[in-house]
């Protein structure tokens, strides 16, 4: 099995002692494209157990130096662009560009948070003791930021590399080190990524990368007592983490079903243009997708129609011909989106295009006068299927946004800034873009959902937070 991609472990590249491997099947194909190894539960502790000893040296390197070795790792990164968009292009079938783009923004991440952390964490505060009641300034208090120890990322198929450095960037500039649990789909790009990282010359052992089946070392690796926090991103296995997990900090991402809520007086070509790439792009393969359309009935007609022209003009079909909709990542996920859109046919929803399917490949399809009995109007299809609900005032969007399980972002289009902000603040969702679609970036911006949608705030400054805790040493004076 020399076509078996290695694992990386004490700075070096090994194969797994079980011998076994796991494939990972083209999307496009449904053939095996790589494999990559099964790990072992003794391989896991291995690199916790080296990864807790080079934490200890890098946590005493220079700040400034940690900082170097990141923007190294950033400008070796987006060397390799072409072939880890390659990879992506074969793993989870992301459309050429967009492949592309995603390593080049895992650069920019990378050097980013290099220069965030040399300024957040280059600096601490001091107290002085006769603020509080009682106290006469006898003592004086020195803050600063300390590492965690060994944190452990796990990120999602859908941005294997960018939400892998999303996660290792901010670890490493704080002084932590990093254990990489890849996701299946997208784990040779993850295993390219690390080896820049490696390339860039980082301490062995600082950053490992353990790959293998969920089953035999996933809950092994959630709840290893070297572990000292989680940043996730992914599904309903963030829950399942999160109930398992010891007391340590949780970083969670958990997918959303994001509203968009459009209003009589809203500018119509730029929502129509919003919905479309918020709610297409990737094929909707993205936590941050537009979900649900909640559009005034009024407008819902001409809204409709536009939306329906843009995404006529989709081009469908492979990734390597950097079209707008791909197959899906995996036939079970396709059989999901499948049956979401069968309950709407059951119940009635409008079809505005033909369903039509491929192996993995779905056509986009706009579902209109979708009402809340239909599954699809509160699950999250994870495809290229939207649903539009048609409503009689903006108290019915707000509620419907709501009364979802999740809340990652909304977004809402309107010409009135005033209504616009009130709306934010009802809305129950971690963050709200007015008059664009949901998105993430820029990266350096707040990222958090609320309910299921996650636990803590993401973006560069608030992960390199959450990857220190805080140390006083406090001086009494005589
Ligand atoms: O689905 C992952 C989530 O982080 C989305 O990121 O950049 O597509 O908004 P983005």
């Amino acid at each position: 099995e020399g076509d078996v991609f290695k694992y990386y472990s004490e700075g070096e590249w090994k194969k797994s002692a079980s011998g076994k491997s796991v494939a990972i099947i083209n999307p496009t194909t449904r053939k095996t494209q790589y494999k990559v190894q099964a790990c072992t539960q003794e391989e896991v502790n291995k690199v916790m157990e080296v990864a807790k000893a080079a934490q200890k040296s890098w946590s005493k390197t220079p700040l400034w130096k940690r900082a170097e070795l990141l923007h190294k790792a950033a400008a070796i990164l987006k060397e390799h662009k072409a072939p880890i968009a390659e990879c992506l292009v074969k793993e989870i079938a992301k459309p050429a560009k967009d492949a592309v783009t995603e390593v080049v923004r895992s650069g920019d991440l990378v050097s980013y948070t290099a220069e965030e952390g040399v300024r957040i964490l280059g600096e601490g505060k001091f107290l002085v003791s006769d603020s509080f009641p009682g106290n006469e300034r006898t003592k004086y208090c020195l803050t600063s930021k300390i590492p965690l120890g060994v944190i452990l990322a796990i990120p999602p198929f859908n941005y294997p590399v960018n939400l892998a450095v999303s996660k290792i960037a901010p670890a490493l500039i704080a002084g932590n080190s990093l254990v990489l649990k890849p996701p299946t789909q997208g784990a040779v790009a993850c295993l390219h990524m690390v080896h820049c990282f490696h390339l860039a010359g980082f301490p062995k052992g600082l950053i490992s990368c353990v790959t293998g089946k969920g089953s035999e070392i996933g809950d092994f690796l959630t709840m290893h007592p070297g572990v000292h926090c989680i940043s996730f991103t992914g599904g309903d296995t963030g829950v399942a983490i999160s109930k398992k997990a010891g007391m340590i900090p949780l970083q969670m991402e958990l997918g959303g079903k994001d509203a968009c809520i459009v209003l009589e007086d809203a500018d119509l070509d730029l929502a129509a243009g919003s919905i479309v790439k918020g709610g297409f792009s990737y094929s909707g393969q993205r936590c941050t997708a537009v979900k649900v359309v909640l559009v005034m009935e009024s407008v819902a007609d001409t809204l409709v129609e536009k939306v329906n022209a843009k995404v006529a003009k989709l081009t469908v079909g492979p990734p390597e011909d950097d079209c707008d909709i791909t197959p899906v990542v995996s036939e079970s996920s396709a059989n999901f989106i499948e049956g979401l859109v069968m309950d709407a046919k059951q119940k009635n929803a409008t079809f505005c295009q033909q369903y039509k399917r491929e192996g993995n490949l779905i056509w986009p399809l706009l579902l209109d006068n979708v009402r809340p009995d239909m599954r699809i109007a509160w699950e999250e299809p994870f495809g290229p299927v939207l649903p539009v609900i048609r409503i009689n005032s903006v108290e019915e969007g707000i509620h419907h946004c709501n009364a979802s399980n999740f809340g990652l972002q909304g977004c809402v289009f309107t010409k009135d800034i005033n209504k616009a902000i009130l709306i934010s603040d009802a809305m129950e969702t971690g963050t709200v873009q007015i008059n664009s679609a949901p998105a993430r970036g820029p990266d350096h911006f707040p990222f958090q959902g609320i309910k299921d949608s996650g636990i803590g705030s993401q973006g560069i400054t608030n992960s390199i937070n959450m990857m220190t805790k805080v140390k006083t040493t406090v001086i009494n004076l005589p």
